[in-house]
């Protein structure tokens, strides 16, 4: 069946087209409207901006998805949209086109989980993929692991006690005057950089559990920082890039390897914004190698926000039953 995924929970727009069917899965289209250059001035996501924009794009976004994909809303069997989470504004412009256009074409709703969406990109890229995995979301909002028992089922095992891994990489990467979001650039800039140049706390909390907590490292980065320009003495960025990235990769890889533990797992799903980032993908790669798991991680277009992972996500949602009414309301809230 064709599904139209929606997904404005943040600062992309994006619709898509997606064929999903027993074991086969087709991207026919996925339109990403990105509001970066906008948001890029004020160095991080406004919200109210954010929302304007979305009401400004989301119609022709769809027609184009459409367009692409060759098709009408007459062959669409379901629309998929992101309801949760995401702020707030931004996910009531997308519920609301979703609700319209399901309604008065008599087309079935259902309403999505963000962050099932990111782990549903792996579907696309991985036909054969089968719960149950564990799944390592890493975004600007998330960086929490999941035991997933079906494709609709989730049971979270871990996850961040304050900011996201996104968020740590951003609000450093702001202060080193990085362009915004300042993630992909970190990526780039620690290859130049010494790894062990700066000793930075592990966001890796200690003990039995497998959380944690990124305001420490990203305290401990922005106050190196700091004492550098007091002491009038030469920032090495590439060596602060590089060694804030390598104690993030190592705590993500060393969670990641104690919920396979935990869960007895043989395949890991790698997701989220975060998931783009060539370190992690390159050691926890390694990792899975090493104890015989297998490392499932999208392309680095299905990794950031899009439509094509909502519509496969909503996929497994109208299979499950969950049609979602016109009472659907966007939310806030993190309720899997
Ligand atoms: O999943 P996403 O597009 O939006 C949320 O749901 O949050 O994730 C965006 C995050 C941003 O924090 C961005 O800096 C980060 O993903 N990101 C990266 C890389 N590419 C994007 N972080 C590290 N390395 C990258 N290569
Ligand atoms: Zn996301």
């Amino acid at each position: 069946m064709l599904i139209l995924g929606l997904e404005s929970s943040c600062d992309e727009t994006s619709a898509a087209v997606v064929r999903m069917e027993d074991g086969k899965r087709e991207i026919l289209s996925n339109i990403v409207a990105s509001q970066i250059e906008i948001h890029r001035l004020y160095g991080g996501v406004v919200p109210e901006i954010a929302s304007r924009a979305h009401i400004e794009a989301i119609s022709g976004i769809t027609y184009e998805a459409l367009d692409k994909a060759g098709v009408t809303l007459s062959d669409i069997g379901a629309i998929a949209v992101t309801s949760h989470p995401g702020l707030i504004g931004a996910l009531i412009v997308g519920v609301n086109f979703a609700k319209s256009l399901a309604f008065a074409n008599n087309i079935p709703l259902v309403a999505v989980n963000h962050v099932k969406a990111h782990v549903a990109a792996a579907y696309l890229e991985y036909e054969e993929l089968e719960p149950p995995f564990t799944a390592m979301v890493v975004s600007g909002g998330h960086t929490s692991i999941y035991a997933i028992s079906s494709y609709t089922d989730f049971e979270t095992i871990g996850s961040t006690r304050d900011d996201a891994a996104g968020e740590a990489f951003d609000k450093v990467a702001r202060v080193l005057g990085m362009p915004y979001p300042g993630g992909a650039e970190f990526d780039k800039v620690s290859y130049g950089g010494d790894p062990k140049a700066v000793t930075l706390p592990s966001p890796a909390l200690t003990g039995d559990n497998l959380d944690f907590s990124f305001s420490g490292i990203k305290t401990a980065a922005l106050n190196h920082i700091n004492s550098k320009k007091q002491k009038g003495e030469e920032l090495e960025v590439a060596d602060l890039a590089a060694s804030y990235t390598h104690a993030i990769v190592k705590a993500v890889v060393k969670k990641a390897s104690g919920a396979l533990d935990k869960t007895g797992a043989r395949t890991l799903v790698l997701a989220g914004g975060v998931a783009a980032n060539s370190h992690i993908r390159r050691e926890l790669g390694e990792m899975c190698e090493k104890r015989g798991a297998r490392l499932c991680v999208p392309k680095i277009s299905l990794c950031g926000d899009n439509a094509a992972m909502v519509a496969a996500a909503g996929y497994f949602e109208y299979l499950a039953g969950n049609i979602a009414t016109t009472d659907l309301n966007a939310s806030a809230n993190d309720n899997l």
